[in-house]
């Protein structure tokens, strides 16, 4: 470990779960301890839990659990000992380190150097007659040198080897160039430009460092692709970002907006519209709607009016749903996107289409409507069924009592019968929800992932070790009775095997078993696991029973394995000397 133990106390001390936690998920006490909803799963009802009294957390919903440091590695998407350090940092700990385990976080932040020097070298260009006809593109796409100031947009000139030059200058290894993705390798193996020709976007993450880059190619220009992007690196994940979260972050309570294009949130931004960001280059995905989520209550959807914008205005509201935020869905009108309608239109009409933005439902019931023809009888029928399947999903009643009447109004229908269509459909969706959820609670998602894989062949044993790793947590001091009764040999899964065997190790070694010191050696997956099993430990005064009739089965189990080993052995045996013998009387026969 390159992080001393004090020093990791000594971090962990000074961030104390409940606070930092609670910079990220609104915690409600609930006794000794705190609930929340779950920020690594989408959840309506809280079911992540933390416990101050010994520093974890747990959710009963997607099994992420773990220390302050497994919180801030899942939640900051770092590695273990990058969550120390991002934590050691935020408390003005000083760490000092071997130089050889911290390679990858040294590439890294090479990375995000060369991703701000190259950021300046763009942006310089732009600014300069090398750059003159982006600088021209820009400005009569109606940008101001303020907007295009603000948001460091720049150009890459029309070479080869211009900013590998320039980078080269500045002392930055070709391969580190090519781990940051603004210098590509060639088939012939030499090296050249990513980005050739380009009015350049930096991407921008939420701490305000440069992570990758968007380039537009000129209009009218024969390149293979209008805009190309970063791939993901060391420092970047494309699903995980939005153009623009550096600024919508700090104005957001209210709304974000979220368009589909770079110059929509560049044009809407300079209109007055600070808080309007862009995916990258991709579908909207689960990933960024948790990023929003931490940063506003609502989204407005403002795609193009066309059959693909409405088709990604879908899958962004089924994405949204589970978050909790309040969706609105805007349709620019005539097609257009809302950059060309804010410079035709004004940022007022914008502004009025923004608060006029439909809900979701609202929507959903206008856009369901498209392909029928409701001036038949037929068509009405089949309209106010998909329209009873629409409002049947909407959690508010107001809501569904609303365009239940608005509807039954307008069609010429009794409310009655809407009404009781509405109610039949939200009863089968609640029974499936109720199998699905007993289902939950028969097979809990960890026995059905890898980390318990021996669970189903043998669950005496492995309900056994369970105990023992859990008994063993909140009691180091009976590892001694365990270690002279058993051996982690006898143990059948390999998680609770590795469990015991670091308990040796550090108890050898005179430790406390803090979590801390296995966030180290297991997976995420596996320390929500052991977190689980802390966390549940209910054998209080009980637990050197619990120790002794588990470590019991153990034996039990591990000499009845034996004894099945060795009976299928015989069995083995049995069948080879059989084959043996007939082989034997065939070579006899011939
Ligand atoms: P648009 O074509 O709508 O781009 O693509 P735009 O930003 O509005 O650009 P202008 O107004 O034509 O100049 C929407 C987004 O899809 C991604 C980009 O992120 C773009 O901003 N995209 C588009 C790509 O990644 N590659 C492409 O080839 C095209
Ligand atoms: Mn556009």
């Amino acid at each position: 470990m390159a992080i001393p133990a004090d020093i990791v106390n000594e971090i962990k001390y000074r961030n104390d779960i409940e606070s930092v936690i609670s910079s990220y998920v609104e915690l409600k006490r609930r006794g000794k301890n705190l609930v929340g909803l779950c920020p690594f799963h989408n959840e309506k009802t809280p079911s992540f839990t933390v416990y101050p009294e010994n520093g974890s957390f747990y959710c009963f919903g997607c099994g992420a659990g773990g220390d302050v440091f497994s919180f801030i590695k899942l939640i900051e998407n770092l590695d273990y000992a990058d969550a120390i350090r991002f934590l050691a940092e935020k408390s003005g700990i000083n760490i000092i380190e071997s130089a050889t385990d911290n390679s990858l976080q040294k590439v890294r932040n090479t990375i995000y150097d060369i991703n701000r020097e190259t950021a300046r070298f763009f942006h310089s260009v732009l600014m300069s007659d090398e750059g003159k006809w982006a600088r021209e593109y820009l400005l009569s796409r109606g940008l101001t040198l303020k907007t295009i100031n603000h948001f460091g947009l720049g150009a890459a000139p029309d070479k080869w080897d211009s900013l590998l030059n320039h980078l080269k200058s500045l002392g930055y290894s070709i391969s580190d160039m090519v781990a940051a993705n603004v210098v590509s390798k060639s088939n012939k193996g030499s090296y050249y430009d990513r980005f050739r020709k380009r009015v350049m976007f930096p991407i921008i993450n939420v701490r305000g460092r440069v992570v990758a880059f968007s380039g537009r190619a000129m209009p009218g220009e024969d390149k293979s692709a209008k805009y190309i992007n970063t791939s993901d690196t060391l420092v970047y994940k494309k699903s995980e970002n939005l153009f623009g979260i550096n600024f919508a972050k700090n104005c957001c309570e209210e709304r974000i907006i979220l368009v589909e294009g770079n110059m929509d949130v560049v044009s809407l931004h300079q209109a007055g519209f600070e808080n309007t960001v862009a995916a990258l280059g991709t579908a909207f995905t689960a990933d960024e709607a948790k990023l929003l989520s931490r940063y506003t209550k609502e989204i407005v959807l403002t795609l193009d009016a066309d059959a693909a914008g409405q088709k990604a205005v879908r899958r962004a509201g089924e994405i949204l749903k589970d978050t909790g935020l309040n969706v609105r869905v805007i349709v620019v009108p005539d097609g257009k996107d809302p950059d060309e309608y804010i410079k035709k239109n004004g940022p007022e009409r914008f502004k009025a289409l923004l608060e006029g933005a439909v809900s979701e439902i609202e929507y959903k019931l206008l856009t369901a409507v498209e392909d029928i023809d409701v001036n038949t009888d037929d068509g009405k029928v089949k309209y106010l069924s998909r329209a009873a399947d629409i409002i049947a999903d909407t959690p508010d009643p107001i809501a569904r009592d609303l365009y239940i009447s608005r509807l039954s109004d307008k069609y010429g229908i009794q409310r009655s019968t809407l009404e009781n269509r509405v109610k039949e459909i939200r009863r089968q969706k609640a029974k499936t929800k109720r199998r699905q959820e007993i289902n939950k609670i028969i097979n809990p998602r960890f026995e059905k992932s890898s980390v318990l894989p021996e669970k189903n062949a043998y669950p005496a044993a492995v309900a056994a070790e369970e105990n023992i790793i859990a008994v063993l947590l909140s009691h180091p001091d009976f590892t001694d009775y365990a270690k002279d009764n058993i051996t982690p040999d006898m143990f059948i899964s390999s998680v609770n095997r590795r469990a015991f065997e670091r308990m040796l190790e550090l108890s050898l070694e005179g430790l406390d078993y803090d979590l801390s010191l296995f966030g180290e050696i297991f997976s995420g997956e596996e320390m929500g696991y052991i977190t689980s099993l802390l966390n549940g430990n209910k054998s209080g005064d009980n637990s050197l029973t619990v120790l002794k009739d588990s470590i019991r089965v153990i034996n039990d189990e591990s000499l009845k394995r034996k004894s099945i080993d060795s009976a299928k052995k015989s069995t083995d045996d049995w069948a080879e000397n059989i084959k043996k013998i007939i082989d034997n009387k065939n070579k006899g026969d011939k």
